[in-house]
């Protein structure tokens, strides 16, 4: 008798289980504590804009939407998520670079590195160094790298012509590139392409 009893409440969970899966075609199914996933606040990366989703829980249904409606009326299509305002700058990143590519001469007086001598520095970068310049510029700045030696034309660091370029003149090459060096602001940040500058700097000066 208990045997059987047992499985007879079995049969009716089963069967309960299986009524939530019914699909009606107006009714998700059941959702567990739907206050813990429906945000009241705006919110953009979960907007509810199906004035259906908890309409057949709402409490009044003069209401236009569904309970968990909470798309702003206010924007366009009901949108909530809005771009940023034109020229917005990322929290934690410099302004935009003012200097075209041709503005080699003025980024070269006019920039200064934001970056205390030290020798951490150097090592950091040196390592950016090994990482992104080495195969064309070569270990030592000799322009003798696995790639420069096919790419041909790269210069050395420590010539008349280079030893003594500024500080503001590396950043701006590594930034905008030149001749037929690439840009490299993608793959550096402005923090790193300092610490580059920085190495740079010692491999002129041998
Ligand atoms: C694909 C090869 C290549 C890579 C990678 C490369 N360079 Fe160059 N670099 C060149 C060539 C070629 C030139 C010569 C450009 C010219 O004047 O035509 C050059 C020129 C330079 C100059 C001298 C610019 C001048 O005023 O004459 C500096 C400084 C320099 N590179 C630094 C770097 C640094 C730092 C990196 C790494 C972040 C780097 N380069 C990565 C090929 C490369």
């Amino acid at each position: 008798m208990k045997r059987n009893l047992t499985r007879f409440s079995g049969f009716v969970l089963a069967v309960y289980m299986l009524a939530g899966c019914a699909a009606k075609d107006d009714y998700p199914g059941l959702e567990y504590a739907p206050q813990m996933y429906h945000s009241t606040p705006y919110e953009p990366l979960s907007q509810i804009q199906n004035e259906e989703i908890g309409s057949w829980l709402d409490s009044n249904p003069e209401d236009e939407h569904g309970e968990f409606y909470n798309s702003n009326p206010y924007n366009a299509h009901g949108m909530t998520m809005r771009e940023p305002v034109a020229n917005t700058v990322r929290r934690g990143e410099d302004l935009p670079y003012r200097y075209a590519k041709d503005d080699l001469e003025l980024a070269a007086a006019e920039l200064t590195s934001p970056l205390e001598d030290s020798k951490s520095v150097v090592k950091e970068g040196k390592a950016l160094y090994d990482r992104f310049c080495e195969h064309c510029h070569g270990k030592t700045g000799q322009g003798d790298g696995l790639v420069g030696e096919v790419f041909l034309g790269v210069p050395v660091y420590n010539s008349a012509a280079l030893k003594d370029v500024s500080e503001g003149h590396i950043f701006h090459v590594i930034t905008m590139g030149k001749g037929r060096m690439g840009a490299h602001a993608s793959q550096l940040s402005v923090e790193e392409r300092w610490k580059v500058v920085k190495y740079v700097q010692t491999l002129q000066k041998q």
